[in-house]
């Protein structure tokens, strides 16, 4: 029997686009097409795949998505998840409409809309591991595959926010996609965020200090900062934690199981350390370059 149209997808569909040809979407048995035919289908785990080909390399895998859905479950990043709710809820209006881009698991989307009755939310990440969890995250947020590289498939003006936390930017599709009176919600870690992880483990990827810098360099044709608060505390962690803590970030890759599994190794505290910036879009823009 074919997949249903997931509940949470549905009232978004006039904004999605067809990745192809720019047309509508509609629903059909398991899947949505466009008039022209190309067709996505609806995966059983409810998130639909409207990235085909070749997909990018820097997805999270299974057993990354596993770690992070149980390290924020814990609540550690909580003051994070708080932060970004303050910054996107100015923009958002009744009935408003939230895309999280690199959603992983969904737990930073499913926190807004469960603070904003009426507002919908769409995910868009490469992995599908992640989306199986940001799929199931809340009743009203609905999941896609899509490469933040590529032009979103989605109409112009069609989010009040976008979100992007932890994860890849691409500043003009983020303008393109948001109204004039949205927000764009960026949060990223500072020099300081799990210092002492990345002491005890050379092999965790260290953060680039141009990277700042970087940001501002590849958003400021797009966009001007309304706001940025930092979010800096420490926080014990038990071994199941830190485990997952490295476990969820791409340096899981470089490290081996014994380096993970060294009790050693592993700190039993961690600063956090992150900005969260909302940014109003400008108008008119000048353009400029997806940032990697
Ligand atoms: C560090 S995780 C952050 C996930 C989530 N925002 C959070 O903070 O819990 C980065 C996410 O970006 C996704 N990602 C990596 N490259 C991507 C790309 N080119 N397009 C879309 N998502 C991508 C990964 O699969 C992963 O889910
Ligand atoms: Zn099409």
């Amino acid at each position: 029997m074919p997949v249903s149209l997931p509940p949470a997808l549905e009232p978004l569909l006039d904004l999605l686009r067809c990745p192809t040809c720019r047309a509508r979407l509609h629903p059909g048995p398991g899947a949505l097409r466009c008039p022209a035919g190309h067709t996505f289908n609806i995966a059983r785990q409810g998130y639909v795949s409207l990235l085909t080909g070749t997909r990018a390399t820097s997805s999270d895998n299974a057993a990354m998505t596993r770690a992070r859905d149980r390290f924020l479950a814990t609540g550690k990043y909580g003051p994070i998840c708080r932060a970004v709710a303050r910054l996107a809820a100015d923009a958002v209006p009744e009935q408003g409409r939230v895309m999280d881009v690199g959603c992983g698991t969904g737990y930073y989307l499913a926190d807004i809309l469960d603070q904003l009755p009426g507002t919908r939310g769409l995910g868009l990440d490469t992995s599908v591991h992640a989306l199986r969890s940001a799929a199931r995250a809340h009743a009203r947020a609905a999941a896609a595959t899509w490469d933040v590289f590529r032009p979103f498939p989605l109409a112009d003006g069609a989010a009040d926010v976008v979100l992007d936390v932890f994860a890849p930017r691409n500043p003009a599709e983020f303008h393109r996609v948001l109204r004039p009176t949205g927000r764009l919600v960026v949060v990223r870690p500072t020099g300081r965020h799990l210092a002492e992880l990345r002491d005890q483990l050379p092999a965790v990827i260290t953060i680039d200090p141009a990277k700042e810098q970087r940001l501002h360099q590849a958003l400021t044709p797009f966009f001007a900062a309304t706001g940025t608060e930092q979010i800096e505390y420490a926080t014990s962690l038990t071994r199941c934690q830190a485990i997952d803590l490295v476990g969820m970030t791409p340096s899981a890759r470089h490290l081996n199981r014994t380096d993970l599994h060294d009790d050693n190794l592993l700190p039993d505290r961690v600063t956090v350390s992150v900005l969260a910036t909302a940014y109003r879009p400008r108008w008119p823009r000048t353009g400029a370059r997806a940032e990697r």
